[in-house]
């Protein structure tokens, strides 16, 4: 399987909404998105768009004490998770492997380094930095067959 890379850098947060609505719009179902980064770079904002470009009226906060919230768009269930301090997955290794299972939940996920053993090989890695206050850079990994994701991109 070959992995293909793409980096986009954004000016403003309406740049960033209108990446992760693309993102959303291109969605088919099934896929599973990493989102690694500091605190503040934009993962919880960058999902915020890519849910309601998947046309989901639902609202999206970060499930930071919760680990995992879920949103249901037409065509699919999304599941946000954020494994922010969670240092190993625990009881949460069976629901993960469900999920990635799946073929149609989409996963949004914020700090998976500690479930990253769990999560496919297949994933799209979204890495975020924040070089000044409003701008960012999304530095993309994702395999061959999902270039789907970064049409219009
Ligand atoms: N271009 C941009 N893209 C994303 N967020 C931005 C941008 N410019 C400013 N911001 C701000 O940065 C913050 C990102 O916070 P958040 O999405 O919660 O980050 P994280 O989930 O990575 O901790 C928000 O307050 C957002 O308004
Ligand atoms: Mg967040």
């Amino acid at each position: 399987m070959k992995n293909k890379a793409k980096t986009i850098h954004v000016n403003s947060l309406n740049h960033t909404s209108k990446l992760g609505h693309q993102l959303g719009i291109n969605l088919r179902g099934g896929e599973v998105i990493e989102l690694s980064g500091d605190l503040g770079t934009g993962k919880t904002t960058l999902i915020k768009a890519i849910v309601a470009g998947t046309g989901s009226n639902d609202h999206v906060s970060s499930p930071t004490f919760v680990v995992s919230k879920l949103y249901k768009a037409p065509k699919f269930s999304i599941v946000h998770y954020d494994f922010y301090r969670l240092e190993e997955p625990g009881l949460l290794t069976n629901e993960l492997t469900e999920q990635v299972d799946d073929i149609e939940t989409v996963m949004l996920i914020e700090w998976g380094g500690s479930v990253a053993d769990i999560l496919p090989v297949n994933r799209v890695v979204i890495k975020l930095s924040s070089p000044s206050e409003n701008s960012r850079i999304f530095d993309i990994i994702y395999p061959e067959e999902l270039d789907y994701l970064m049409s219009d991109i």
